[in-house]
């Protein structure tokens, strides 16, 4: 489920200026990034922005004693407008059609990569709610699934709503029937007796998919996994993956790993003395069926490679892993259950984990490390007197009523894993740090240090703080000054020494970011690439949208310690407040030292969903393949999907497939390396069909 934010734009950032031009509009321009190697040329809209001689200085003082003066200027001055505004609006429509189709050559520029084998699936609300008397939050809307299939050099298109029992029903009815977790009110705008116990929301299955096991799922965190046809996309059923789901929810994130291969397992006598780590070479095997991370198990003692296997654990065999979990709320207290799974969809592990000292919580991802699964708690609480005196009269949703508590730490909650080759014995950890909350991970791995301390690395897209106002993406209320100042989502290294306990927290990225991914065949292991989609602005306090799509490489052998994380105030000072052009030209204001960004931007009226990487096959380097990559497009109000080179993102797309209507709001998706689409060479399959539609409510 995405959870979707109302910031604050509190006078916290005391700093005054006064760029007189501040809109992204039109035009071209150049604008370069600065990277440890080289400074790459990008293409960028940014002409109407002010070059810097227009931009009248900073005031060069810290204006603590007139704050609302400071933030009616900087309101003034964001390259954020009401039209861009309006654009990012034009995303929250409705798709009611279903499609099944061939692109076209015509619809393509470029060149499709005739490596590029398999099926991209993405799922997001896709059924708008557009009656007046209504209520429901875009982000409520049912789940519709599209698959792009993928096979010498041709893409055939398939999308379906995912036919929940509550979809189905109020297409029977024709009107809404079911309450939602991020819509105000009674789910029909009456204003009869509402009721605040009622808890049992419809499943939008609207969230994220799942192709494993030769099966696909649509995911919603807060219900039941759907079962659809992987080919098809035909809806079958809530589904409990064969039984083995024994909880009510099920997590619409989960993590795919990579065992190591069978070879490099070390051997037990030796793990119970010595633990073994994993020594990441940032390069990949692609064997013929899964993709086996290359590197070397090694004694701590010497460094040496391990010799033959002879672990016996269960699932230890070289392949890849689903891991997944529920969370589970009640009045015995809050659980959270781990699963594993082996390829062929066998449940290996099931733990069950009791949160303590949580009520309710908002854990949206999951951090796999090799010996724990780790979920980072942020400091957010139900807040029982917003309960009774908001929700239970209708004037907020369920979801606003977890409030974000300053005073309450995060809590980063470690809970060993199963069955592991070291066979370590290890317990549950808490450690805790500075509030924030997460709703999205980039990865994580243990490490050892130079000293031999052990510790946990996580990188995620953080907050300092939130707040659930679920306004923020309402197509109707979004504001202009909702993106000046205040928290923001931002690339955050959190550093966990488990001898001591002691959380170091570091931003990496100035710049606004979302929707992290990396190459799937290193989750778990230290990372040296990922790619995200970040704003156009790139300010110590303005910000915006997802307008742009970053390659952010990590030195592996820097020590990002060095780059301390500032204050809210402090970080208002990094750097004069200037507008996007000059932010983007500058040096990259700001990357921490060791941390190198590539990035491309395709003009001010497209909007990027969740990027997804695909790896080349045959290659074993990290990152080496393909970044795919669906935008909207506000002037046509159209979608296009984009394939870059996942290396080379400034170089522009290989391919662009225009897709001929829109897509619904993205949220998120995967890859599959099986084909899911009809022979590309068989002239009977149609080259354009409808396969249904839905009823607007
Ligand atoms: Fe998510």
């Amino acid at each position: 489920m995405r959870w979707q934010l109302q910031l604050r734009s509190s006078p916290r950032n005391p700093i005054a200026y006064s760029p007189k031009a501040s809109r992204c509009q039109r035009g071209t321009a150049v604008a370069t990034l600065m990277t440890d190697a080289s400074t790459k040329v990008i293409n960028r809209d940014f002409s109407a922005v002010a070059e810097p001689k227009r931009m009248q200085p900073a005031l060069g003082h810290v204006v603590k004693q007139d704050s609302d003066m400071v933030h009616k200027r900087l309101r003034r001055s964001t390259p954020i407008t009401v039209a861009t505004l309006n654009d990012v609006r034009t995303m929250f429509t409705s798709l009611l059609h279903e499609y099944a189709y061939w692109f076209d050559e015509s619809w393509v520029t470029g060149t499709i990569p005739p490596e590029l084998y398999g099926t991209y699936y993405r799922n997001g609300p896709a059924m708008h709610v557009a009656n007046p008397r209504y209520r429901r939050h875009t982000m409520d809307g049912d789940g519709m699934v599209f698959s792009i299939a993928f096979k010498d050099g041709k893409a055939y298109f398939r999308n379906r709503f995912v036919r929940t029992k509550g979809f189905l029903k109020e297409q029977a009815e024709g009107r809404p029937l079911y309450r939602s977790p991020f819509t105000r009110g009674s789910y029909d705008g009456s204003t009869r007796w509402f009721n605040p116990f009622n808890l049992s929301f419809k499943n939008v299955a609207n969230t994220n998919v799942l192709p494993w096991a030769g099966k696909l799922y649509a995911l919603w965190e807060a219900g039941l996994p759907y079962l659809m046809d992987p080919t098809s996309l035909d809806t079958y059923r809530e589904s409990r993956m064969g039984g083995q789901i024994r909880s009510n929810t099920f997590a619409a994130h989960y993590r795919i790993i990579t065992e190591a291969p069978d070879e490099t397992h070390p051997p037990a006598n030796i793990a119970a003395t010595a633990p073994p780590r994993y020594q990441s070479q940032h390069a990949v095997q692609q064997p013929h069926h899964s993709h086996q991370h290359q590197q070397k198990w090694r004694d701590a003692s010497d460094g040496a490679a391990a010799g033959a296997a002879t672990a016996t654990c269960v699932g230890a065999d070289g392949r890849r892993r689903l891991v997944a979990f529920s969370t589970e709320y009640g009045f015995g207290g809050a659980y959270v259950v781990f699963y594993e799974f082996d390829e062929s969809g066998k449940l290996l592990h099931e733990t069950k984990q009791k949160l303590s000292g949580v009520d309710i919580a908002m854990i949206h991802d999951i951090v796999v490390t090799e010996h724990y699964y780790v979920l980072v708690l942020g400091s957010i609480h139900l807040d029982p007197f917003k309960f009774v005196s908001q929700y239970a009269l209708g004037l907020c949703s369920i979801a606003e009523v977890m409030v974000f508590d300053p005073k309450l730490p995060t809590r980063i909650m470690m809970f060993p894993r199963p069955g592991r080759p070291s066979r370590k014995a290890l317990t549950p950890r808490v450690l805790t740090t500075d509030p924030l909350f997460v709703f999205h991970h980039v990865n994580g791995w243990e490490e050892e240090t130079a000293d031999g301390d052990c510790r946990v690395v996580l990188d995620c897209v953080a907050w300092d703080e939130v707040s659930f106002d679920m306004s923020f993406f309402d197509k109707h209320s979004q504001r202009v000054d909702n993106f000046v100042g205040g928290s923001r989502m931002q690339l955050t290294r959190l550093t966990c020494d488990m001898d001591t306990g002691a959380v170091e927290r570091r931003k990496l990225l100035q710049r606004t970011v979302e929707f992290p991914v990396t190459d799937q065949r290193v989750t778990g292991r230290t990372h040296g690439v990922f790619w995200c989609i970040a704003d156009a602005v790139d300010h110590p306090v303005l910000w915006g949208p997802p307008q742009g799509v970053l390659r952010v490489e990590v030195d592996p052998g820097h020590d990002l310690n060095d780059v301390p994380i500032p204050s809210t105030a402090a970080r208002s000072r990094l750097a004069p407040p200037r507008p996007a052009a000059a932010a983007v030209r500058g040096e990259s204001a700001c990357a921490a030292s060791g941390v190198a960004v590539d990035c491309w931007y395709f003009n001010d009226r497209t909007f990027p969903g969740e990027p997804m990487f695909v790896p080349r096959p045959g290659s074993s380097r990290e990152g080496d393949g393909w970044l795919l990559l669906a935008t909207h497009n506000a002037e046509t109000e159209k979608a296009d999907l984009h394939i870059f080179d996942a290396e080379a993102l400034s170089a522009g797309p290989l391919a662009t497939l225009h897709l001929p209507h829109h897509l619904p709001v993205s949220l998120h998706g995967a890859w599959d390396p099986t084909y899911r689409g009809p022979d590309p060479h068989d002239p009977s399959v149609p080259r354009w069909q409808e396969l249904g539609s839905a009823k607007p409510l």
